[in-house]
């Protein structure tokens, strides 16, 4: 039997209760199908700091390292609103994004049928979405130097971030759009501001160079990020893949994720590099949403997110390929049958609990495994 090392990282507020329809699954999975996951937990963000006065540990860290993948929940909450910064919940995420070097962030954006009612866009816009937002995730302005506050002595401060890309991180960011591109629509859209940042003209032009090197069977064109923001409302079914730098991701898949109807649908996958010798990558998979405070430890918040991004984790860490479609298929299934968690909730559907949102797909999955 594999074994396949994983660790938890619940996090904060909804994210405890998310991971727990999670741990359903690889409770079943291990049991009835032999799957062989080992699991160990470990503290992120606000609960970290709680513990240790950290957003996450050394130990924790190493912990991740040597994983096989990382499963995380959210982190952060007001709880932590006066923490120092270097230590707010969110420093931790961030250190696993930069030491794991998982510079490629997957956020697909499929907007399901018994969905496209609960989008705030017209039906014919969302409903049969299926696009993919590939975000650059360890460089940009997330990291850049300087970053600080300085104080110009004359009762005025000068508070600095820095944009900047090498070359080599823009090639491969754009390598992993274009792999991906050819195992779907073969369609490539980069976004970036090569009108106003030098470092968007020199995005575009890496983005061109890779294309025409390597990938020039895929199709790519080049948009303005407010330009691609502006078409992801107008018409998102224009796009494929969206490969684009690290602020303009996090703030597109934002909207990405309100054209399939809620924020607590969409899951996301951070890969790093393949390992030369045995091409595993390190990996991490997360929600898009975040810790939803105000319904926190309420059992309302809706679990899919964290089990669609645990199908993401069958699919690109241990190369479960049926398991994952099964799951993704459950998942699908699950919301045909009308159940609905409260952020996703209308007329005439079912109403439940995340426990038994978790439960009705574990359910789904098992019988699609028989
Ligand atoms: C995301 C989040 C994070 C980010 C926060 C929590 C640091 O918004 O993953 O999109 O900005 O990257
Ligand atoms: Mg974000």
């Amino acid at each position: 039997m594999a074994s396949r090392k994983l660790l938890l990282l619940p996090g904060d507020g909804i994210g405890p209760e998310a991971m727990a329809e999670v741990t359903k699954l690889i409770t079943v999975m291990n049991a009835e199908f032999g799957a062989g996951f080992e699991t160990e937990a470990g503290l992120v963000g606000g609960a970290a700091y709680d513990a240790h006065g950290e957003a996450i540990s050394d130990a924790d860290m190493e912990r991740a390292l040597s994983a096989d993948a990382v499963l995380f929940g959210a982190v952060g909450g007001p709880k932590w609103d006066d923490v120092p910064y270097e230590v707010r919940p969110e420093a931790g995420l961030l250190r696993l994004r930069k030491e794991m070097e998982l510079f490629a962030n997957l956020r697909p954006a499929i907007c399901y049928p018994a969905l496209a009612e609960s989008s705030s866009l017209r039906k014919d816009v969302v409903e049969g979405l299926d696009i993919l937002i590939v975000r650059e995730l360890t460089g940009g302005v997330y990291f850049g130097e300087p970053k600080e506050i300085i104080d110009l002595g004359n009762g005025q401060k000068r508070g600095i971030d820095t944009q900047v890309y090498d070359t080599f991180e823009i090639e491969r960011i754009s390598g992993v759009a274009f792999e991906l591109a050819r195992t779907r629509q073969s369609k490539v859209c980069s976004m970036e501001k090569h009108n106003v940042m030098k470092s968007g003209v020199l995005w575009k032009e890496v983005v061109a160079e890779t294309h025409k090197a390597k990938y020039s069977d895929v199709e790519l064109t080049h948009m303005l990020a407010d330009a691609g923001g502006m078409q992801l409302v107008r018409w998102p079914k224009q796009f494929d893949v969206i490969v684009t730098d690290n602020l303009f991701g996090d703030m597109l898949s934002d909207v990405a994720a309100m054209l399939t109807g809620s924020l607590g649908m969409l899951p996301s996958a951070s890969l790093g590099a393949p390992d030369p010798k045995t091409g595993s990558r390190k990996a991490l998979y997360e929600p898009v949403h975040g810790s939803a405070p105000d319904i926190a430890g309420k059992g309302i918040a809706n679990p899919i997110a964290m089990i669609a991004s645990f199908a993401m984790c069958l699919r690109y860490s241990f190369n479960m390929v049926a398991e994952a479609d099964r799951l993704e298929k459950a998942i699908s299934d699950v919301l045909d049958e009308g159940y609905r968690t409260g952020d996703i909730m209308s007329e005439g559907m079912r109403e439940v609990s995340t426990s038994a949102m978790g439960d009705a797909v574990v359910e789904k999955f098992r019988a699609l495994s028989a």
